[in-house]
């Protein structure tokens, strides 16, 4: 296995299927802690808009290098908002739709994709520490974390989730469509042999089914915490990394 870099910088982990509130617990428990944020499925959809754009299939291994290559994707906060530039793009909503979801999770599976985007996330472990969330932060990408939650939730509570975030977003969903998708894309992410989501065993285990986002983060905090005894000391410069 390859050694992470950055040893000495602190990362905390949360993974889990989609739905269970990762991208915004991440966020604020990122900005507690005063601590950049990965969000990795981003670099996940992002990439497989691109490697769309450029009619690249999964299985062509030398148009995944080439367009990894010709692919500058980067995160930039627009009035408190995160958005995905690609090579100078704005496709922030192209790539969270649940299409955008879908084509990520075909591309994920693909073992170059992984491996070009490993780097990526590891080079985002720079002080004062990370949060990075995803599907396998805690068991691939960063297997050594100092904390690792695994954050989930029904199927039906996580359906309905993304079916107010996307129809709040303008998204024309249809809620049963919608459930029948995710188990799709879940089962698609947990039983791919490359990477798959899985609980890490040293993992905590967070059911946010019946809990409001707010519960949610302290409940993350305190296990942080009890990892860590980390003081949530606010660094000068918190935010995205790339
Ligand atoms: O977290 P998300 O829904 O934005 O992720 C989109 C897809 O990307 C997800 O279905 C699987 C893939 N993904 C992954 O395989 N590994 C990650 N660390 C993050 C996302």
């Amino acid at each position: 296995m390859i050694k992470n870099s950055g040893l000495n910088v602190p990362v905390v982990t949360i993974d889990g299927p989609s739905g269970t509130g990762k991208g915004t617990v991440a966020a604020r428990v990122a900005g507690r802690l005063g601590w950049h944020v990965l969000d990795s499925g981003a670099l996940y959809r992002a990439f497989a808009y691109a490697a769309r754009i450029k009619g690249v299939n999964p299985d062509d291994l030398q148009g995944i290098v080439d367009c990894d290559a010709d692919s500058a994707i980067i995160f930039e906060s627009i009035a408190g908002e995160v958005r995905i530039i690609l090579a100078g793009e704005d496709v922030t909503d192209a790539v969270r739709s649940e299409e955008g979801g879908r084509a990520a999770s075909v591309y994920a599976a693909v073992p170059a994709v992984r491996s070009i985007l490993l780097a990526r996330q590891r080079a985002a472990r720079k002080p004062p520490g990370l949060v990075a969330d995803g599907r396998d932060m805690g068991t691939v990408v960063f297997s050594d974390a100092d904390a690792k939650i695994f954050l989930d939730a029904s199927p039906k509570v996580r359906a309905e989730r993304r079916y107010k975030q996307l129809k709040e977003k303008g998204f024309d969903v249809n809620l049963a469509r919608l459930e029948k998708e995710i188990a799709e894309r879940d089962h698609k992410d947990a039983t791919r042999t490359e990477s798959p989501l899985i609980l890490a065993e040293d993992a905590f285990r967070v059911d946010t089914s019946h809990k409001s986002i707010d519960e949610v983060v302290e409940q993350v905090m305190g296990c942080i915490r009890s990892c860590l005894r980390v003081r949530p000391v606010k660094s000068t410069k918190p935010g995205i990394v790339t």
